[in-house]
């Protein structure tokens, strides 16, 4: 099991570059399956997810090339031939964004058999509006110990039809699954209540690319008008919204001075503020943004809410948690988006946190000193949550279990330590041979 060495006390200082965003590719390389032609996709994260991503397209007959050489981070995929459209248990286990491939197997062959994705630590994570949307595209859908069989009308032989679905809830993946199967479907498809993550414009972006109709993507309607085939492209994915909070933080809660490069400042609002509303200084430049502040002495403490963008990220409420161990004063921190996101508060507190849980709410009080510790990582932002705790913790903390944090961040112990953090990982690195 892969861990971290982290001693803590370093101010970061210098420029830390953001890679492209592991939410963004997972559907961008789902959508390749929609065409026969070759799609191109670059500013690839070179993480565990995307690995997982290949091994299932290839699973399905898809020819895929990943290539991480120092000049490009790009993937080619070609999926003239879908020998075998079903998505095995043992893949989708690992990865439950494997989910996405549903939609778009149904577009392009007729038929899918995907395993059901189980829970995950955050939360059930059910995808019962996927299904309710294809089914009211045509799809017949049916359950086979542990997979879902999915059909287009006629047994297969027909084309998804355009539908107008009003999403009960508002889903990332949902949107995504659906947006790819609509674009192949005969008719127009309205939908309505979707989600406006950047990653939905992002993969809207590169349908449009490979001859999709699509207007809307990133508001909540979004109108699709179906077309009969879809041609290869190439498409550039956007930087990791996540990833580049994540680095934001780590510079202020070290008292730093760190330049965050490669990022787009418009997809960082509701955290911008908040940072600020704690006292980091930021200077928001178009690609790049300089975070200082003179460590936990000038922060003070902000409550956070997470919800579905353009507000707080669920995905950075863990990380945000960590520097408001570091805020004077009492902060409010509530998970409205999963149903078991504090997993990092008992970690956190075994490091000198005082941090209480009731409901979806956790109540920080600020301005402790954290000690180092033997900590365990249980998902992928907890983890980077963990990481942010050890950078100000005095000591030496050891991290393990680090290999969910390498199914989301880049070379994150590279990344730190090329501005002044003392970390390195002891065990394999992943992808180096
Ligand atoms: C995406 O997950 C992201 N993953 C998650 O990032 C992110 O936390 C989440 O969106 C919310 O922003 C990818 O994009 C690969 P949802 P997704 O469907 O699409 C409920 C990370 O750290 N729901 O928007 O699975 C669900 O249970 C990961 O990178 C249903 O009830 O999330 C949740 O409570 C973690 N039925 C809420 O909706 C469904 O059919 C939002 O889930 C689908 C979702």
């Amino acid at each position: 099991m892969d861990k971290f060495v982290i001693r803590g006390g370093n101010p970061l200082l210098g420029t830390i570059k953001i890679s492209g965003a592991k939410n963004s590719a997972l559907p961008c390389m789902a959508a390749a399956i929609l065409t026969e032609d070759e799609v191109i996709l670059e500013n690839i994260p070179q993480v565990r997810d995307i690995e997982t991503e290949r091994k299932l397209l290839e699973s399905m007959g898809a020819e895929v090339e990943l290539g991480y050489g120092r000049a490009q981070h790009r993937t080619s995929i070609k999926c003239a031939v879908l020998s075998d459209p079903v998505a095995k248990y043992e893949i989708v286990k690992t990865m439950r964004a494997s989910s996405l491939v549903l939609g778009p197997l149904i577009a392009r062959t007729g038929m899918a058999r995907v395993a059901m994705p189980g829970g995950c630590n955050i939360g059930g994570r059910p995808i019962d509006l996927h299904i309710k949307g294809l089914e009211s595209m045509g799809a017949v859908i049916t359950y086979d110990h542990g997979y879902l069989e999915a059909r287009s009308p006629n047994d297969g032989r027909s084309q998804l039809k355009g539908a107008h679905i009003v999403f009960d809830k508002i889903t990332v993946t949902g949107t995504e699954d659906l947006l790819m199967a609509a674009a192949l479907a005969d008719g127009e498809s309205l939908f309505e209540n979707c989600a406006r993550e950047p990653e939905v414009t992002d993969l809207a972006a590169m349908l449009i690319a490979m001859g999709a109709k699509i207007e809307g993507a990133g508001t909540s309607t979004i109108k699709i008008t179906g077309v009969s085939k879809l041609h290869g492209a190439r498409h550039r994915i956007n930087p990791d919204r996540i990833e580049a909070g994540t680095f934001l933080i780590a510079g202020a809660i070290t008292g730093g001075d760190l330049n965050v490069d490669c990022l787009n400042p418009e997809h960082l609002g509701s955290l911008l503020s908040k940072l600020q509303e704690c006292g980091v200084k930021l200077e928001v430049g178009k690609d790049a943004i300089r975070v200082r502040s003179e460590g936990a002495a000038s922060l003070k403490a902000a409550d956070i809410t997470t919800e579905e963008y353009p507000g707080f990220p669920t995905d950075m409420q863990a990380q945000f948690m960590a520097l408001l161990t570091q805020c004077e004063g009492t902060s409010n921190v509530t998970e409205n988006i999963f149903e078991n996101r504090f997993m990092h508060v008992g970690e956190l507190n075994r490091m000198g946190a005082n941090i209480t849980v009731a409901g979806r709410t956790a109540t920080v009080r600020g301005g402790t000193k954290l000690q180092s510790a033997a900590v365990m990582c249980s998902d992928l932002r907890a983890s980077a949550a963990l990481v942010l705790a050890a950078l100000v913790a005095d000591g030496e903390s050891i991290l393990d279990r680090v290999y969910h944090m390498d199914r989301g961040y880049e070379r994150m112990e590279e990344k730190l330590r090329g501005v002044g953090a003392q970390i390195r990982r002891m065990g394999e690195v992943f992808g180096k041979k």
